[in-house]
């Protein structure tokens, strides 16, 4: 039987988004582009017009797209074994659990699909750990403006009302601070607190990173208090800080006793997981914790490559963010609509006067890729293999986007 669909390169753009309109759940305001196909940094729409890619699906395509070594594997794993569920070993997990381990100088993990899901891990962790103390210790403290996912654990300590409002009651427990407010963390930290949860960098919360003096408080609090120090670094990590992880880039690191990441780490395939310390992971035992999908063969094999390439690209993130930190501030000085340039490695926001949506727009008819946070926060996440040409061109374009900006405002 002949397929009463017509195939993807049939249909034009305004058909898609029809279709889409009519059929799936509003819940996404999508920019108006039908992407096709991926190579490297660029990306291509339908008809065949190139984009510089800075956003890489919201931090996932490391490695840009179509890299030879992740369609490599991909293709041979898939011809082996895509699934096989939790009831079985196979040849990657423990592999990758260990790499993850050494990079990251924790001790044990749990892969999961999504950042949302490695923080709810998190959270059980945090609550298990608690009440395996005193019944009454399940605070958990977590910061203003943070953003940990969309399930009613993840939202209930995102400290975005937006994001919240529609959904409440939600778990009870949360107590949210003000990122670098040391006294204020100090006051809500106490026996009741079961883990303090920070993003070293905020995400969706304009990219605003965190003091290294808050850190260091953080760790002091939840050493006092018998709590776990739990880092979201779904958006900040693995290598996009030009380390493995944001906490590692500190001048004094400071070890969380969780850490969860997602995004880039199996290059687009889905991924998250949990990294803990002895200590937090005793507080899941048999039957607690699990997932279907988690840290099947296919996730684990794509992502140990991810890393393989990962040990040779840290050095040229750190030189690229660099020189691509050092351009923002350079084109903050020429316009007067940029408030601030804020990040490191490749996590980089450029804060606006005026809300940044026509930016973004601009940009995407003059071929770049980039998107909007918190209204006014241009944001740069681009993949792991963005080259110092591309910044320059980057440059090009969005000189003329703000001064188009400026002139509008
Ligand atoms: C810091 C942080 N935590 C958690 C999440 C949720 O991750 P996911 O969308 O993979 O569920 C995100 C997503 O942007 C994030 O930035």
């Amino acid at each position: 039987m002949t397929s009463v669909l017509p195939s993807a390169v049939d249909q034009s753009a305004q058909q898609i988004q029809d279709l889409e309109r009519q059929y799936l759940l509003q819940n996404y305001a999508r920019y108006p582009l039908v992407l096709a196909r991926g190579k490297g940094s660029y990306l291509y729409d339908l008809e065949g017009r190139r984009y510089l890619d800075l956003l890489s699906g919201i931090g996932v395509n490391a490695l840009g797209h179509a890299h030879p070594r992740i369609l490599k594997v991909i293709r041979e794993q898939a011809g082996l074994l895509v699934h096989c569920s939790n009831l079985y070993y196979h040849q990657y997990q423990g592999a990758l659990a260990k790499r993850l381990c050494d990079a990251s100088g924790l001790a044990r993990a749990f892969f999961a699909n999504t950042g949302t899901e490695a923080i709810e891990c998190a959270l059980k962790m945090a609550h298990s750990h608690g009440r395996a103390i005193n019944s009454d210790k399940f605070e958990l403290i977590a910061l203003e403006n943070s953003f940990h996912g969309r399930t009613m654990g993840a939202l209930s300590i995102t400290g975005q009302a937006k994001y919240r409002q529609d959904f409440e009651p939600l778990v009870p427990g949360a107590r949210f601070v003000t990122a670098n407010d040391l006294a204020a963390l100090e006051a809500a930290a106490g026996e009741r607190t079961a883990a303090i949860v920070l993003e070293m960098i905020q995400g969706e919360g304009g990219v605003y990173p965190l003091a290294q003096e808050f850190v260091s408080k953080a760790r002091e609090l939840a050493d006092r208090h018998n709590a776990l120090l739990i880092m979201d670094e779904t958006q900040c990590g693995v290598g996009r800080p030009g380390t493995y992880f944001a906490y590692q880039r500190l001048e004094s690191p400071v070890l969380p006793d969780v850490a969860v990441a997602a995004k880039p780490v199996a290059c687009g395939i889905p991924m998250g997981f949990v990294l803990a310390n002895e200590r937090a992971a005793a507080s899941i035992r048999p039957g607690m914790h699990g997932t279907t999908f988690g840290g099947g063969p296919l996730a684990c094999r794509v992502a140990l490559e991810f890393f393989d390439v990962l040990d040779e690209l840290l050095p040229t993130i750190r030189a690229v963010g660099a020189y691509f930190r050092h351009t923002l501030e350079n084109l903050a000085s020429k316009h007067a609509v940029v408030k601030e340039v804020r990040g490191f490695g490749l996590m980089l926001g450029m804060e606006l006067t005026v809300p940044g949506k026509q930016a973004v727009l601009d940009a995407m008819a003059e071929g770049i890729l980039i998107n909007c946070t918190h209204d006014t926060v241009l944001r740069f996440l681009p993949p792991h293999i963005l080259t110092e040409k591309q910044v320059d061109q980057a440059a090009r374009t969005l000189g003329k986007v703000l001064s188009k900006l400026q002139a509008n405002s």
